[in-house]
């Protein structure tokens, strides 16, 4: 018999196919995200759940496991896992499972391309000419941004994604490396120059502070008030992490007193992002809607790779990746 499994996040041809040869799917057909008293009365005889970490997914939290007493796994189409309650799954003996690796070099690329687009204030310059407003009285000085090359990169989070990033910053443009995380990385350190450092001297040196860290208890609005008001007043903050590993109010005021100079932003606390918050008014601020992973190859390898750690765990195997 055929196990039963609820996704939330959208099925490619590809992925239902594979997942149709194992299971039977039952899957939101609305618009958007999926209400969270549907989801919990859909859960009452499934084995699985297809899902996403991120804000756009719900929690896997008590509440939810005590909705679904069939689960036996949950798999999330993300590496991030913030959206598990992880004591809850082990008390419940229920597996989560994430898709690392596949994404490591596309995310990186969205990182780097960020750091570039705000350095360089691509965005606001490209409304610039689209506007008309590009004349032959233009001052070439209104146009200046800031150097990526040869500048310092603090990059806070050095996992595989962090390393990926590394190495376009060391190698691609030439840039100093600080690095602050839970551990030390003596590979890092020696590929490509990275320096370790607390997380106090990270922000005080660099001129780009890039956040990669994932969202645990530990690093949960790690970047604050105090922190913005270490760094450089020329500096400039990326984010690509999760939106609540930072105080987002705390930005907007770094940003509106001038503290720090301009953010790349990929992750908000709330996504989507209210469309009058005062972050979408700042041309200094540069905005895309949380898509370190997405591009349609590796969308596709993250899908199937969650599309069969779930079914490993149905058919009694040790899935690729578990969570814990
Ligand atoms: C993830 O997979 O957790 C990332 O947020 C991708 O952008």
């Amino acid at each position: 018999m055929k196990h039963k499994i609820y996704a939330t996040y959208p099925l490619t041809e590809e992925v239902k196919h594979f997942l149709e040869e194992h299971c039977k799917i039952k899957q939101w057909g609305g618009e958007g995200r999926i209400p969270r008293e549907v989801l919990l009365r859909e859960l009452n005889d499934v084995e699985g759940m297809y899902t996403a970490g991120g804000t756009m997914a719900g929690m896997i939290d008590q509440e939810l496991l005590d909705h679904a007493p069939n689960l036996k796994v949950v798999s999330n189409v993300s590496v991030g896992f913030n959206n598990f309650d992880l004591e809850a799954l082990k008390k419940r003996n229920v597996i989560g499972t994430h898709t690392p690796h596949v994404l490591d070099e596309t995310v990186a690329d969205l990182a780097f391309g960020l750091l570039l687009a705000t350095a360089r204030r691509i965005p606001e310059l490209d409304r610039f000419v689209k506007t008309g407003s590009w004349k032959t009285t233009t001052k070439y000085s209104d146009t200046y941004g800031k150097d990526v090359h040869g500048s310092t990169l603090g990059i806070i989070g050095m996992g595989r994604i962090g390393e990926a990033i590394a190495k376009r910053a060391r190698f691609g443009f030439d840039m100093d490396l600080l690095y602050y995380n839970r551990s030390r990385k003596p590979e890092a350190e020696e590929r490509y120059g990275a320096e370790y450092c607390d997380l106090a001297s990270l922000l005080q040196r660099s001129d780009f502070v890039l956040m990669m860290t994932p969202l645990t208890p530990d690093t949960y609005k790690l970047i604050g008030k105090e922190e913005f008001l270490l760094m450089k007043k020329s500096a400039m903050f990326i984010n690509v992490s999760r939106g609540q590993t930072i105080d987002e109010q705390a930005l907007v005021e770094a940003l509106q007193n001038g503290e720090i100079a301009a953010a790349g932003l990929d992750v908000f606390e709330q996504e989507p992002i209210e469309p009058d918050h005062p972050l979408l008014k700042m041309p200094n601020v540069v905005t895309v809607p949380h898509i370190g992973s997405a591009t349609a190859q590796t969308e596709l390898a993250m899908a199937m790779r969650a599309a069969e750690n779930l079914v490993a765990v149905l058919q009694g195997k040790k899935p690729l990746n578990p969570v814990q």
